[in-house]
């Protein structure tokens, strides 16, 4: 299961794949064949194992249906329950998101381990299908189970961006920063949504103080393809908007991010991001 943590971490991280990183696909395959071979393996690590083996090859949709099968069983198994969820986010199944989580809730109390995580989870597939009100209180009730729920926060943060209301949403993201900052795979895209809380109030500085002093140097730092789409859209969103980006030596020049996106040239894993990709050279981030 350790092999399948690291994996699916590796995976949905979207730092890396297996199309390119051949480590990745030895790890893959290794996985693959300790789970086949091995006696002292149960049919649960087995689904996860072939689970994970499907999403690496790209079939993200049967991996779900995996992931569905073991919480059939075994309802709360947060790593099934996170990664289908994940995989609902990148598929854009808004419903799934939501319901995927709603089945399995019945079952889950305080006293299990990483139950916190649960209203977060559940506050963004209510946001995913319009239910903002509910999903305001679910994200505000993860929060105060875990103030440092990077998801949580985030679905509060859409809760605020979707109803027009910027301002509060920047001083939540501002009040809370130690907190959110420290989930390293969700804040550059948290402070994506700062940046666009500013952008919607006509505060362009602003909003390119935080890509500076933020978004692009976690797009160095961590390199991966979430990041650098983040990072895209910001400064395409900041042209559309008549700001001159990448016109000097600052952090939005394609200099300061060189060749950050190169890795992932040619992946084609999930259409959002290639569609992400596409607007590099508008942005000035071609690498
Ligand atoms: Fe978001």
């Amino acid at each position: 299961m350790g092999r399948v943590l690291v994996s699916g971490l590796t995976l949905m991280g979207t730092a890396a794949s297996p199309r390119l990183d051949k480590q990745l696909q030895r790890d893959v395959d290794e996985m693959v064949r300790l789970a086949t071979t091995s006696r002292d393996i149960t049919t649960r690590e087995k689904q996860h194992a072939e689970a994970m083996k499907l999403f690496s090859d790209g079939y993200m949709n049967e991996a779900t249906l995996v992931w569905e099968d073991i919480l059939t069983n075994h309802p709360t198994d947060m790593l099934a329950l996170k990664l289908a969820h994940d995989s609902y986010f990148y598929l854009a199944k808004q419903a799934q998101m939501r319901d995927s989580i709603a089945r399995v809730y019945p079952h889950w109390n305080a006293s299990i381990p990483l139950y916190g995580y649960l209203p977060g989870m559940y506050a963004f597939g209510l946001c995913e299908t319009d239910h903002w009100a509910e999903a305001e209180k679910t994200a505000k009730k993860g929060l105060e189970l875990i103030p440092k729920d990077g998801w949580a926060t985030h679905a509060l943060a859409h809760v605020y961006e979707m109803q027009g209301r910027s301002q509060e949403g920047i001083s939540f993201l501002s009040r809370t920063l130690d907190n959110w900052t420290t989930a390293s795979m969700l804040a550059c895209h948290n402070f994506w949504h700062w940046a666009v809380y500013h952008i919607e109030r006509g505060e362009h500085t602003a909003a390119l103080d935080v890509f500076d002093s933020q978004i692009a140097s976690r797009v160095r730092t961590s390199g991966t393809m979430a990041d650098i789409v983040d990072a895209c859209s910001m400064l395409y969103r900041l042209e559309m908007e008549g700001v001159r980006v990448g016109q000097n030596d600052g952090r939005s020049s394609p200099k300061y991010v060189g060749r950050t996106p190169r890795p992932h040239a040619g992946v084609q894993r999930l259409p959002s991001i290639d569609v992400g990709f596409s607007a590099r050279k508008k942005s000035g981030y071609a690498g």
